[in-house]
């Protein structure tokens, strides 16, 4: 499962490229509008700082304009995959933009059926929103595997990039699922990589032994 990063945070993008499972970047207007840099600014550094895509959500809500955005976005970089609110206006968009090649992401995601109509515009990623879903009342891990099998049936292209993870728990019920990745806020990769206290426990435990042995690994 590849595991993006949902932050524009200079450091913690170097950080997840330093540990070699970064997949990608994604962003939204609320991350872009709490940073103090320039939008260009922002996405020259989240090209430069990783290698992987970097998914950049349209801001207009009628399809003519979106689809501007859009074209505006990937003639910067083609590493840039548009991110299209799933409305009806964005679904025209997606389908409009693929047409010209350019990568989408279907996101603001909640239902099975929307993945289905995300699929079929020809968006390449759909971003279920997991933490919001689950806020809702509904049961997210139904409304992802119905997504999944959605999406095996027919074998869309589409790639399903589970957004708006809250725990780690969450992270691992999506690679337990088995979709394709997902994107976590700089506080959950935090936890992602952060040592258990029993692993610490461990691991303290063997440094302690060793003191013992008295002598380097390799001499
Ligand atoms: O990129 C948007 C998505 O990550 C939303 O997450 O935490 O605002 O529900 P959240």
């Amino acid at each position: 499962m590849d595991i993006w990063i949902d932050s524009v945070n200079t450091p913690n993008i170097q950080k997840a490229v330093r540990l070699g499972f970064l997949s990608g970047v994604t962003t939204n207007p609320t991350l872009i509008s709490e940073s103090n840099e320039n939008f260009e600014d922002i996405l020259k550094g989240l090209l430069h700082h990783q290698e992987g895509p970097v998914a950049v959500q349209v801001v207009s809500s009628n399809t003519a304009d979106m689809v501007q955005e859009g074209q505006n976005l990937f003639s910067y970089s083609t590493r840039i995959i548009v991110k299209v609110p799933i409305t009806k206006n964005g679904l025209e968009a997606i389908h409009l933009l693929g047409r010209q090649g350019i990568p989408t992401m279907a996101t603001v995601v909640f239902t099975p059926h929307q993945a289905l109509m995300a699929a079929l515009a020809d968006a390449d990623y759909i971003a279920p929103y997991i933490g919001r879903i689950e806020n809702s009342g509904a049961d997210p891990w139904m409304v992802l595997t119905a997504m999944a099998q959605i999406l095996k049936n027919y074998k869309f292209k589409t790639q399903i990039l589970g957004a708006s993870i809250k725990t780690v728990e969450h992270a691992a019920k999506c690679a337990e699922i088995g979709i394709s990745g997902i994107t976590v806020r700089d506080e959950i990769f935090e936890k992602l990589i952060e040592d258990n206290p029993l692993t610490a426990q461990c691991v303290n435990k063997f440094a302690e032994d060793w003191k013992n042995v008295n002598t380097p690994l390799f001499a």
